[in-house]
């Protein structure tokens, strides 16, 4: 079994941008292939807030929501079970080796997963085979070679090369938005619908969200641990391209948008 590097870890800085997270701006692409009653894997499920969306979509299907960090999946425990969703269940468990039986769900979903991993076409070899055969895949990834930004800014021009590199030296695939399509199809699975959505950054209150919570991410979250560890950083290079952030978050007319491939396909 691989066992990869992540590359963001479970900071509260990472964690603030996850549980933003939800079924309407994460799982668009695929809210007309669930039905009520689908039985939903929701792979690297984080802190979970979208399988909880999921579960009230679907009920009375289940969703179960897996990811390899046992600490994510004790937060995720933790967020939804005062929701009392009787139909989702989390679990600790690795895409490369579900411990689910063969053909047992309607729709296998990845959300922003596949970019870390090593070895994406074999996870989703592993995603096929507990697929029915009339069952749908779902992913859907960020490519952070497409991210735009307004103004421009030679600092975080330096983030999104020590980001390249970071996950380069993790075997992980940062623009894997565009990669999507040839791996799903390298995994065998057919009739694939590709495309894609972003999430933009603009008023006042997104922009400060956004800025501080990647101010702190550069400097706190294991990236920045990484960066220094594989010395393609310095905490001084850290701090400023943190102070970056902060500025982008105060200019007026500042616009951030990230990219995201997306991929529906079925067996
Ligand atoms: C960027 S987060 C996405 C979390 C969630 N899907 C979301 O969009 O908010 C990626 C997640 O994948 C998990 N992960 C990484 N490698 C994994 C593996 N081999 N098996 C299962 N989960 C994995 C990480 O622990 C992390 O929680």
């Amino acid at each position: 079994m691989t066992s990869d590097q992540y590359t963001h870890g479970h900071h509260e800085s990472v964690l603030r941008s996850h549980t933003w997270r939800t079924a309407q701006n994460s799982a668009a692409f695929m809210l007309a292939d669930l039905a009520v009653g689908a039985d939903v894997l929701d792979v690297g499920c984080g802190p979970g807030t979208i399988s909880a969306d999921l579960a009230r979509l679907v009920s009375p299907g289940r969703v179960h929501a897996i990811d390899v960090a046992e600490e994510v999946i004790a937060l995720a425990r933790r967020l939804h079970e005062p929701a009392e969703l009787s139909n989702l269940h989390f679990s600790v468990d690795n895409v490369y080796d579900l411990s689910f039986e063969d053909e047992g769900f309607d729709v296998v979903y990845a959300h922003q997963v596949l970019q870390h991993l090593s070895d994406p076409v074999a996870a989703l070899l592993e995603m096929r085979r507990v697929l029915r055969g009339d069952g749908v895949l779902a992913v859907r990834d960020a490519d952070y070679g497409a991210f735009v930004w307004w103004p421009l800014d030679p600092r975080l021009d330096e983030w999104m090369d020590l980001y390249q590199r970071v996950t380069s030296a993790n075997f992980a695939e940062a623009n894997a938005g565009r990669c999507l399509a040839a791996w799903v199809r390298a995994a065998g699975f057919a009739e694939l619908k590709v495309s894609s959505s972003n999430w933009t950054f603009h008023d006042e209150q997104e922009r400060q969200w956004w800025g501080k919570l990647w101010a702190d991410r550069v400097r706190q979250s294991d990236f920045a641990v990484q960066a220094i560890e594989y010395g393609f950083a310095t905490s001084a290079t850290l701090e400023r391209i943190s102070l970056a952030f902060l500025e982008w978050s105060r200019q007026q007319d500042g616009v951030f948008i990230v990219v995201n491939g997306e991929v529906l396909a079925r067996k």
